[in-house]
């Protein structure tokens, strides 16, 4: 089952995430790192730069999750210009190295499996930030993707869209595609770290920890994988039934376990 971390707040969160990646990149100076974009990531990248002062980031590699379907590459909102301006620019990774999926039209067929070939070629990812969708997405994979998916295009709900709406000048401007890595290859990454924040999220998190397998909450495949820790703040886990078992747990866990 996943480890459930219940912090008080986004800051704690990005802190103790933070310093996991740093204890990774310290162990694995080239470890792979699953990058998420959107506004739940945010406190992990901002708590990072400290966390990482004095390590060597220089072969740090690195894959987003997912990235837009025809928005031009330069536009603000392109995952591509978040993880440049959120994460290389200032944790001073080497761009080269740091790869988003490609949503240019040209191509855009073979484009997922480039992307998984490429993932495998790295050896795989080492650490997979995620968050999650009020409608239980992970990645873009919404309800309904297969467990076995691999990176490819995907049609955003409606509930996706108004989400993100606020990224953007209006709902219109949201794209209807994406291209997100699969809930099989995110499945393939060594750790998965799930994290969510505020009343919005309770439902999604309790359903992706706590409810049946089905591929009609895409985040619940993260019950599939060994290794898995889930960082929320209370008001994301208002829905879980265990909440009192998962504080205890990690009251006393170990202190050799790490996350
Ligand atoms: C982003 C991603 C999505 C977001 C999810 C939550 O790369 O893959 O699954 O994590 O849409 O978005 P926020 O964090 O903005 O609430």
């Amino acid at each position: 089952m996943a480890e459930v971390v219940i912090v008080p707040d986004r800051e704690a969160a990005g802190a103790l995430v933070a310093a996991e990646i740093a204890s990774l990149i310290r162990r694995r100076p080239d470890a792979v790192l699953g990058l998420a974009t959107g506004s739940t990531p945010l406190p992990v990248y901002e708590a990072l730069p400290a966390a990482l002062a004095g390590v060597d980031v220089s072969q740090v590699r690195g894959f987003a999750l997912d990235e837009y379907v025809g928005l031009d590459p330069a536009h603000p909102e392109s995952y591509r210009s978040v993880i440049r301006r959120e994460v290389i620019d200032p944790l001073g990774l080497d761009p080269e190295r740091i790869r988003v999926p490609d949503g240019s039209m040209n191509g855009i067929e073979h484009h997922g499996d480039d992307y998984d070939a490429a993932i495998a070629e790295a050896g795989g990812v080492d650490l997979q930030i995620l968050g999650i969708g009020t409608d239980g997405h992970i990645g873009f994979n919404e309800p309904g993707s297969s467990f076995a998916s691999r990176t490819r295009v995907k049609t955003l709900t409606q509930q996706t869209r108004e989400d993100n709406a606020r990224f953007f000048d209006s709902i219109d401007d949201v794209p209807l595609h994406t291209i997100t890595q699969g809930l099989g290859t995110i499945l393939e990454a060594r750790h998965l770290v799930l994290l969510a924040f505020g009343a919005g999220k309770a439902e999604a998190v309790a359903g992706a920890v706590e409810g049946p397998v089905t591929s009609s909450l895409p985040g619940s495949a993260i019950q599939l994988h060994p290794h898995v820790t889930v960082v929320i703040d209370e008001a994301a886990a208002a829905r879980l039934g265990g909440a009192d078992y998962y504080r205890y747990a990690f009251a006393h866990k170990p202190e050799w376990q790490g996350l």
